[in-house]
This record gives C-alpha cells, sequence and structure tokens, in this order.
C-alpha cells in the first residue's frame, strides 16, 4: 500500500441503513483507484466535476480514473434538475447500470448534483465524494443530504444518500480561492464551538497557520469537523433532534443569504454572523459567558472582514426566519451555545428577542 493511503485517516458514519467511510489524507486525489476497488466500488465510473474544478484537479483525477469527465456548469444557479438531467443523459449514453458508480470531484454545488442523480438514477447507485472545497470536506459531502434548488427556493429537492466513500484530500484546497477557503472556515469554528473545545483553541492559537492553509493545523482541523459531523449523523440521520446542532448559526445565517437573494455572502460568510446572533441571544438569556460569547466574537473577527449587514431590514430578516424549514408548527427550534463546544436546542425564542439579537448585529428597522 502507498503512503497516502497508509497515512489516511479513517472515519466511519454508520447510519440505519448504510455505511460511509470517509478518509482524509493528503495525496488521497492521485490514489482514488486503488481506493475505489478497496471499496467495491464497480468498474463503470462515472466522473462529475465541473470546468473550473477540472481545469485545476482534473489532472490528478484523470490519471486515476482515465475516463471523460461530465462536466456541469459550475455555481449555485446551476444546481438544478436541469443539470441532474445531464448527468442522466450522461449516464444512459455511457451505459450505465446498477452497479455503476459516480465519483463526485467538486465543492457542494457538485457533490448535492451529482448526489441526487446518484440517489435516483435506477433507484440509486454508488455515489463516492471527492470534495475539492474546505466547505465540501468538512459538511456537505458528510451525511448522505443530497439534491437541487427549484426556482421557488433553495434545495428543496432532494433525497438522503450516503455516499460509499468520501475521499478529502486537503491538497485539493491549494487552488481554492482565498474567499471560498474562508466560508468553509467559519462551519469549521461552527464544530469547535457546538462540540470542541480543543479544535476551537486550535483555530484561535493557529489562525495565522490555518489561513496559510499548512497541512500540520489544516489537516487535523478538516479531521475534526469531519469526525463532528460523521457523529452526530450516525446518532442521528433524518435530523430527528440531534442533528439540529449542526444548525448553529444557521436560522440567522438563512435569513440573511435569502434577503440578499444568495449574492452577498458566501453561505460560511451568513452562517458567521449567524453564530455571533447566537451567541449574542443566548448571553443576553444569562445562557453563555461573556467570555466566551467575546471569544467567539475574537475567533470570527480574526478570521477576516465578514460582508456587511447594516443596510439590511429587520422585518425582512424576520420574515425569512419564518419562511424557514425551521419554524416546526410555529415554534422556532433554536439552537444556542451554552459554551464553547456545547449546545442547548430551545424552543422558546421569541420573536422580540430575535429582534434584539439582529438589531445589536447591526440590521436596521
Ligand atoms: N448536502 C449537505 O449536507 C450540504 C451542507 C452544506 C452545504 N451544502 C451545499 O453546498 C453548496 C455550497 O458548496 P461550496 O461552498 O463547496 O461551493 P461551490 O460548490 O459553489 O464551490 C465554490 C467555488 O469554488 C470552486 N472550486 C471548487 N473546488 C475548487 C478547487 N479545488 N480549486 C479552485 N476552485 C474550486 C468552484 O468552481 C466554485 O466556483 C450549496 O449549494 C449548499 O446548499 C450542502
Ligand atoms: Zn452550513
Amino acid at each position: 500500500m502507498n503512503d497516502a493511503l497508509l497515512t489516511a485517516t479513517q472515519i466511519d458514519v454508520a447510519t440505519a441503513n448504510q455505511h460511509s467511510t470517509i478518509l482524509v489524507g493528503e495525496g488521497l486525489g492521485e490514489h482514488l483507484a486503488p481506493l475505489l476497488d478497496r471499496h467495491k466500488v464497480g468498474q463503470k465510473r462515472f466522473v462529475v466535476s465541473s470546468p473550473v474544478i477540472w481545469r485545476h484537479q482534473g489532472e490528478r483525477i484523470q490519471r486515476a480514473i482515465p475516463v471523460e469527465p461530465i462536466l456541469l456548469p459550475d455555481g449555485e444557479r446551476f444546481k438544478t434538475l436541469a443539470s441532474v438531467s445531464r448527468i442522466y443523459d450522461a449516464l444512459i449514453k455511457g451505459g450505465a447500470d446498477r452497479g455503476s458508480a459516480i465519483v463526485a470531484v467538486g465543492g457542494g454545488v457538485i457533490g448535492d448534483t451529482a448526489g441526487f442523480a446518484a440517489a435516483s438514477f435506477l433507484r440509486g447507485i454508488t455515489l463516492v465524494h471527492v470534495p475539492t472545497t474546505l466547505l465540501a470536506q468538512v459538511d456537505s459531502s458528510i451525511g448522505g443530504k443530497v439534491g437541487v434548488n427549484h426556482p421557488l427556493g433553495k434545495n428543496l429537492i432532494g433525497a438522503f444518500h450516503q455516499p460509499v466513500l468520501v475521499a478529502a484530500d486537503p491538497l485539493c484546497l491549494a487552488t481554492l480561492p482565498r474567499r471560498e477557503f474562508r466560508s468553509g472556515l467559519y462551519e469549521v469554528v461552527k464544530y469547535g464551538v457546538i462540540a470542541s473545545r480543543s479544535l476551537f483553541d486550535l483555530l484561535v492559537r493557529d489562525t495565522k497557520a490555518v489561513l496559510a492553509r499548512t497541512p500540520s493545523v489544516l489537516v487535523p482541523a478538516i479531521v475534526e469537523s469531519c469526525r463532528i459531523k460523521a457523529d452526530v449523523v450516525s446518532k442521528d440521520e433524518r435530523e430527528g433532534g440531534l442533528r439540529r446542532i449542526l444548525n448553529f448559526g444557521h436560522t440567522i445565517g438563512h435569513a440573511l443569504e435569502a434577503i440578499t437573494n444568495y449574492r452577498r455572502f458566501r453561505h460560511g460568510e451568513a452562517i458567521a454572523h449567524g453564530m455571533l446572533g447566537a451567541a449574542d441571544l443566548a448571553a443576553a438569556r444569562g445562557a453563555l459567558s461573556r467570555d466566551d460569547q467575546a471569544a467567539l466574537a475574537g475567533l470570527i473577527a480574526k478570521l477576516g472582514p465578514l460582508p456587511v449587514v447594516n443596510d439590511l431590514s429587520i422585518d425582512e430578516a424576520m420574515a425569512a426566519v419564518r419562511r424557514d424549514k425551521k419554524v416546526v408548527h410555529g415554534t422556532l427550534h433554536y439552537v444556542l451555545a451554552t459554551g464553547i463546544g456545547t449546545t442547548e436546542t430551545v424552543s422558546d425564542v421569541t420573536e422580540n428577542e430575535l429582534r434584539g439579537t439582529l438589531s445589536r448585529l447591526g440590521l436596521r428597522t
């Protein structure tokens, strides 16, 4: 066995129906062929990616899986049924059958789209994720949620389909634009806040090295993040309760994304504002100490500037929160941090409290 495979860290996700293996290791991209063989992925392999990602990563991947990739246009607005249909076309023309596999090489957009094609083609074929953004490595490739947007709303069409294998190669991140990288980092911060003081402390202590993508700090941060998500998903695949903690920062974050038509913020940036909001709300209730609130705000500030929110309206944000899926039967389930590394889900957050928080975040009345 070669070095990259020997040194990779393995994390298992065991849900009721399926088992997935996550591997994190530098150089995995070049060794996909033996990896896929080891995980009994059939020989008919269809690679799905985008022209941008392929330009950066294609050569490495193609050496391992020598097939013509199915390239879809990149970007959130192409996360559609039309793109899924293009994948079906290529699968049918290429003679795909039940034993075939889709290998998604890309960020969350490609992973979600190709994943939905894998979930639905012939009622489900094998899926492998090769995530190429930090967000995809620590978040979207894990947990089996796949799907696409509808013109009337984001992520409205989807399924649960666990990948047999996630091969996360931190070397892929070298070509990622800085803003995309930082956007993924905010989700890493989230994992620290919800479940791991040591991850949080690593980010505070080694901020510079993390931002410089230094493997000796970045790889452990990715591994710890994957562990936390894998652990939550293993216990609660379908978001019954525990999985909600992954939504820390997402109530306000999603609202900010929605009222700016998904144009102003990268997802993680909106979540960074959302985490500041969730910490403010918890601190105002006395559930989180002011020190911990300040530590989170300090780390987020250290990671760099965020797009402004001070021209956005509290009323519009409140309306977006009400429309969000997290309002179940009229009550708002809210994930509050109670410390760095611990959370609590409450369902008695009032509109006034949330308005107060939005106001302190800087939104206008
Ligand atoms: N399924 C889930 O559980 C889940 C969880 C979180 C987010 N998501 C979804 O993920 C999507 C966001 O994913 P994302 O943040 O990865 O964005 P993305 O997929 O849009 O990728 C961001 C950009 O980076 C480029 N890129 C990707 N890899 C690169 C590389 N290695 N080098 C250079 N450029 C590269 C892409 O071309 C794209 O322009 C959203 O659609 C969101 O809904 C899904
Ligand atoms: Zn998120």
